[in-house]
């Protein structure tokens, strides 16, 4: 069976369709590239139809939706490939993803972390097989026998959430199905005297779902894959209800100093990134803003509320008309930044309740 790099065949099969991304990475073991963005802290993401995708992600693919509890990754049509990136690194770390599979021959969820080099650390679901998970690494992209493994797991992938958790340090890679450690690797044995295939190279987080099944696909990778997938049977959904990140860095951002690709090349700028600041100011911005207001003021920005979030619903109802002509995925940004701001409103109204100002409706 062949084994392959998530991110280069998600590469090959997005390139193949009308949603091909243009933009080059830098690759830092031929170039000088520009620093990678630290996460430099540890959070927690829970996604529902209330907390959208804030500044820290991006969607690289299609369109993600949501549930009540969690995002959703839907293969509805041929060559749907739902996928969202960090827009932040983690240069070692613990991640913890909550998530349930799509079911379904064909499809393929993944999520997976990936450097700027391709190093690479996977967590891969075939529908077909829901007992079991696969795991698999790369180092600068590079495929060797045997890095990849399936296990069998107790439960359903599919039919409910598990806590899928990797833990990278220097020395060793773990993977985690709820509270059982399914495999280590250890970084003195994924080399030998000339190679060293271990990953090391801060990693962006990349979460996604995919028709690997796609009949254009490979026979190799179709059959990997589970078979050929039914369109017709869809839609596929894969769901992430939580994603924990902890960075075992702390910094502003990592720079490659060398070619070499090894952890020890990378400099760790000190400082807090402007990832790190988004997420530890946000907050506190919003109850800051409040508590600095004159009575009158607030009393005028309470009133206005109504009238604002009346306002929301009008550009909600425009975006959706909107929709059909401007495309799916500007759709979702628009959406995305609206919803943003209903959620801030809405926040700002719970603070302002619990702070005593206004009285309950
Ligand atoms: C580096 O560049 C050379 C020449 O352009 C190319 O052959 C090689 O594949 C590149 N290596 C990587 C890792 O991109
Ligand atoms: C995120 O979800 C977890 C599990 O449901 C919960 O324990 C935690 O309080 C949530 N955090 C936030 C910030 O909502
Ligand atoms: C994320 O998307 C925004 C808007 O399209 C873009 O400006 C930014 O460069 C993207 N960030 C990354 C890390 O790709
Ligand atoms: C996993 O399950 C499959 C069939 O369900 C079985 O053939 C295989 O031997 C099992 N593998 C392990 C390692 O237990
Ligand atoms: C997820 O699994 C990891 C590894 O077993 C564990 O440390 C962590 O506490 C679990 N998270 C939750 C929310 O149970
Ligand atoms: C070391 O591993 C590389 C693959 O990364 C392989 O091409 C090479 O032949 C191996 N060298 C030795 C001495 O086994
Ligand atoms: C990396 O850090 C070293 C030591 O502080 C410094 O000499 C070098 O210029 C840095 N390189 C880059 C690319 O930041
Ligand atoms: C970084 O952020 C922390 C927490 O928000 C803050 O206490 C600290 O002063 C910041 N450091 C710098 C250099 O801005």
């Amino acid at each position: 069976m062949s084994r392959f790099s998530y991110f280069t065949a998600l590469l090959a099969a997005v390139a193949s369709t009308v949603h091909a991304q243009t933009s080059t990475t830098c690759q830092p073991l031929n170039e000088t590239c520009p620093p990678d963005v630290a996460l430099g802290t540890s959070h927690t993401w829970n996604f529902s139809s209330n907390s959208i995708l804030d500044s820290t992600w991006n969607i690289t693919n299609g369109a993600v939706d949501y549930t009540d509890n969690a995002m959703k990754f839907s293969i509805a049509k041929k060559l749907d490939s739902p996928t969202i990136q960090s827009n932040f690194y983690i240069f070692f770390g613990r991640m913890e993803y909550h998530v349930q599979a799509a079911p379904g021959q064909g499809v393929i969820s993944s999520v997976v972390l990936e450097s700027d080099d391709l190093d690479e650390v996977d967590w891969e679901w075939v529908g077909s097989s829901d007992t079991q998970v696969q795991s698999n690494y790369f180092g600068k992209g590079e495929t060797i026998a045997g890095t990849g493994l399936t296990h069998n797991i107790s439960g359903s992938t599919t039919d409910a959430y598990h806590n899928y958790t990797t833990w990278w340090d220097k020395d060793k890679l773990e993977w985690w199905f709820d509270n059982t450690l399914l495999r280590t690797v250890y970084a003195a044995d994924a080399k030998n005297s000339t190679n060293t295939w271990y990953p090391q190279t801060p990693m962006t987080i990349r979460l996604g779902n995919w028709p690997g099944g796609d009949p254009a696909q490979p026979e190799g990778r179709i059959i990997w894959a589970g078979g050929i997938i039914d369109y017709d049977s869809g839609p596929y959904n894969m769901y992430v209800s939580q994603i924990s990140a902890q960075d075992f860095s702390s910094g502003k951002e990592y720079t490659y100093s060398d070619h070499s690709g090894d952890w020890k090349s990378i400099n760790i700028t000190a400082g807090n990134s402007t990832i790190s600041d988004t997420l530890n100011t946000k907050h506190e911005t919003l109850a800051q803003k409040w508590a600095n207001l004159a009575p009158g003021a607030k009393i005028a920005i309470y009133a206005s509320v109504g009238g604002v979030l009346g306002i929301g619903l009008m550009v909600l109802l425009f975006c959706c008309i909107k929709q059909r002509r401007i495309g799916k995925r500007e759709w979702n940004v628009q959406n995305n930044r609206f919803m943003e701001e209903r959620t801030d409103m809405m926040n700002m109204q719970a603070e302002w309740r619990q702070k005593g100002y206004v009285e309950m409706k």
